[in-house]
């Protein structure tokens, strides 16, 4: 956690903000830091009746409201190092068998960081045969919002920004500072890698269970003004009106409520912040339930001017889209001969 983004975001306590209270977090004596930031450490909720800790984890704070369940349920993950020579690797991939974690994670892993930072590994993806989808998907759909949108003045928060590249693309195009937030670990910390070592490191998929590291040195233009958190984007741990711009990129439809996703949204960003939220709508009962999901375009629109209608009534504002929706597409590579093409929708927004 960079002490920049530590005063700059003011965390405040996520439980505390399940009972309407914006009680800051303070960081307790005894933390492990360097030039880069703080490592390790707990930060607490100054609100008395409260006290809550939460951890600091290479460098990443968790905020989430419930943590014993997020700890419960990835603390075999902050353990799990993915830094072993390729044969070793395919040795235990095949072992655990490809339900297991160790690879539905590093499926995920090899997804995200190929079309974030595939631009950058110095192979090249080009040459490979079948269907390999070009990176740089999801920062072709953040240009087009930052397009849209008026330029920042503050904090900038990229909600689920998995493994961070767009967080980077935000923090070269606005100049400020910003924080990528995510519930996904194994996600983040290849973001976090970038910034606390300068290394990129990921496994990329060839076929079946057989990856290849990539890894290689990188300085991403203003990566000290980048920070990864682990946050949840239905409960963002920020005070009212606090944030500038904020960006969620194929996120709508992987939350459980994508209608308190925009009441979040509303609620963080300040008079005037920017908004945009692309989604695909490609719904899966286990990350949403069927009565949640929202059949399009139109049905997005809908979904925003009613959670207007209670944001304005509770006094936190609207937001006010830019104009009509645009289409935009998104690829996600699966492996050397399979990817998903999708027809995404960006609704750009201003905060009345
Ligand atoms: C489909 S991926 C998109 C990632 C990235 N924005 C992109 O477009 O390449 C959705 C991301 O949202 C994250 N996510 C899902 N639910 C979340 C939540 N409640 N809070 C924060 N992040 C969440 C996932 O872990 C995942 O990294």
């Amino acid at each position: 956690m960079r002490q920049a983004h530590f005063e700059a975001f003011q965390p405040v306590c996520p439980a505390c903000l399940r009972r309407g209270l914006e009680a800051p977090l303070r960081l307790d004596a005894g933390a492990q830091e360097d030039a880069r930031g703080i490592h390790a450490g707990v930060l607490r909720c100054t609100a008395p009746d409260c006290s809550q800790a939460y951890p600091i984890l290479d460098g990443a704070p968790i905020l989430v409201p419930d943590l014993p369940a997020w700890l419960a349920s990835n603390g075999h993950l902050l353990l799990q190092r993915h830094a072993l020579p390729d044969p070793v690797e395919d040795l235990i991939a095949a072992a655990l068998g490809p339900d297991a974690a160790y690879n539905v994670i590093r499926h995920q892993q090899a997804s995200y960081a190929h079309d974030h930072y595939g631009d950058l590994t110095s192979s090249g993806d080009q040459g490979e045969p079948g269907l390999g989808a070009a990176p740089g998907a999801v920062r072709r759909c953040l240009a087009t919002a930052l397009a849209r949108l008026p330029a920042p003045h503050g904090p900038v928060l990229d909600i689920g920004c998995a493994v961070g590249r767009t967080s980077f693309d935000l923090a070269a195009a606005t100049g400020g500072l910003v924080l990528g937030i995510d519930l996904n670990w194994p996600l983040l910390t290849i973001g976090r890698g970038v910034i606390d070592q300068g290394e990129l490191s990921y496994p990329h998929r060839r076929l079946g269970l057989h990856f290849e590291r990539r890894r290689q040195s990188v300085a991403l233009p203003g990566a000290e003004r980048v920070d990864f958190w682990v946050a949840d984007a239905l409960a963002l741990p920020f005070r009212g009106a606090s944030m500038a711009m904020g960006m969620a990129m194929n996120v709508l439809d992987c939350v459980s409520d994508p209608a308190r996703l925009l009441w979040e949204m509303t609620r963080v960003l300040a008079a005037g912040g920017g908004a945009a939220v692309v989604t695909p709508f490609d719904w899966a009962s286990h990350a949403t339930p069927p009565g949640a999901w929202i059949d399009g375009p139109v049905a997005l629109a809908a979904l925003l001017a009613q959670v207007n209608t209670g944001t304005e009534r509770s006094g936190l504002g609207a937001l006010l889209p830019t104009g009509p929706g645009v289409e935009v597409d998104w690829q996600v590579r699966l492996h050397d001969r399979a990817s998903m093409q999708y027809a995404a929708h960006m609704l750009t927004a201003v905060h009345s």
